[in-house]
């Protein structure tokens, strides 16, 4: 792992997660007051100088979002901290909330600082009980050092729905409310928790804004591919010989992470794909492999950068059998407030599971390539819309695989 870059991950291992002295020792906290003593359109100019990208999905630009919640005129204004992190295969957001939580803190504190929120609330997943307990010791000790000031933060518990990971589900569930996407706009930096201005971060955004404030955003704009500078975690999965997470610059190619990092297949067998970003991620196949894996590259090969999951596949795997449960989780997930996901899932996995079955009809691969372009421009969120993905790009980079089961 010689040619890891960590930043996210510095204090990983390093420091004891559960003592705050530890975190200060290894200059923890200075940027907080860095920021403080900048003033706050300094810190969101940084910020967005950086080009930091969110971590959770879509790679919207960081200090956008936040000059939208320092902009808005409100008399309360909120921090959220998306730690839902409910994609298969992904468990970056664990590795830093459970190795250097007050790094997460930190970041979020600059950000109520820079937006003038008072008040925060970290969402974790039910899935992470002893998370929330870190958090919640992480929270206390901050408080009683004094080191975020007025700002306080909260942990509330996911119940185990991917859809809560969605930003508006998410906050609609910290409410108490059933966990279902609200029609956008208005966006939550206008319009979010209670009706407030509210900025939501994934957990790896906000774990990289301390470096940002401390060492500046040209020294981290020279840091991996221009257009989604930085760094990503990636967390290997499947069939790979290290099943494990690496921290890497954003201009490290997807060969580089499977073969180098990862170690390369297990048992002299062959690659076949690989899903990156988790469920909702595209399949693709070897000739993709020296795709970067920042955000906008990805995108340009059809493919995206999601949460960082990478799931590898070997020669042996199935890959109709692959997208046959892919469409079956989203069947389950789906939130059922809009028909085109709710009903479109449940259509899609029936067409899969007759198609893996050997019950399937040629005219089934262009109901599925239809169905799939009306889920992803008429879905109310990311979940519906993202749902026939790996469906998609497994039909057109494996196709062989398809016409193999189809009778016609
Ligand atoms: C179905 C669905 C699930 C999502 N799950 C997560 C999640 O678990 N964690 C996360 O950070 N973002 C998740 N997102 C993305 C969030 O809606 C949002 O874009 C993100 O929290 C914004 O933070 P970022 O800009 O720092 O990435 C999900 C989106 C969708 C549509």
């Amino acid at each position: 792992m010689a040619e890891e870059l960590r930043i996210v991950l510095r204090n990983y291992g390093v420091i004891d997660p559960l003592k705050i002295e530890d975190y200060i020792n290894a200059g923890g906290y200075k940027a907080l007051e860095k920021a403080r003593g900048m003033g706050q359109l300094a810190v969101i100019d940084e910020v967005k100088k950086s080009n930091l990208r969110g971590r959770g999905g879509a790679g919207f630009n960081a200090g956008q979002k936040w000059t939208f919640v320092y902009q808005a005129a409100a008399d309360q204004k909120y921090v959220v901290c998306n730690a839902d992190e409910g994609e298969p295969g992904t468990y970056k957001d664990r590795i830093i909330m459970e190795s250097d939580p007050h790094r997460v803190l930190e970041g979020m504190a600059i950000c109520a600082y820079a937006v003038g929120a008072d008040k925060g609330y970290i969402y974790c997943r039910g899935e992470y009980p002893y998370v929330v307990d870190i958090l919640k010791q992480a929270i206390a000790q901050a408080k009683d050092k004094g080191v975020l000031g007025d700002f306080d933060i909260e942990v509330r518990m996911g119940a185990g729905a991917y859809v809560c990971g969605e930003e508006t589900a998410l906050i609609e569930s910290i409410e108490g409310k059933r966990g279902e996407p609200r029609y956008k706009p208005p966006y939550p930096g206008v319009s979010g928790l209670w009706g407030k201005p509210t900025v939501v971060n994934n957990v790896e955004t906000f774990a990289n804004v301390p470096d940002i404030i401390e060492k500046g955003a040209d020294w981290y704009k020279s840091i991996g591919a221009p257009s989604y500078p930085g760094t990503k975690i990636f967390t290997l999965s499947g069939d790979v010989v290290n099943r494990t997470f690496v921290e890497v610059p954003t201009n490290t190619t997807i060969r580089d992470i499977i073969f180098g990092f990862g170690g390369g297949i297990p048992g002299g067998k062959k690659f076949k794909a690989v899903q990156i970003g988790g469920n909702s991620g595209a399949i693709i196949p070897e000739s993709l492999l020296d795709t970067p894996a920042d955000f906008d590259s990805m995108a340009k090969v059809g493919a995206t950068l999601g949460s960082g999951a990478v799931f590898v596949m070997d020669e042996t795997r199935d890959i109709v059998d692959v997208a046959e449960r892919t469409a079956k989780f989203f069947e389950h997930e789906s939130c059922g407030k809009c028909a085109p996901c709710r009903e479109g899932t449940m259509r899609m996995y029936e067409i899969m599971q007759n198609i893996n079955q050997g019950k399937g009809k040629a005219s089934d691969m262009n109901l599925l390539e239809r169905l799939g372009r009306v889920m992803s421009t008429a879905c109310l969120c990311g979940l519906g819309q993202a749902a026939p993905v790996p469906i998609l790009t497994t039909m057109k980079h494996f196709r062989a695989d398809y016409a193999a089961k189809v009778k016609e």
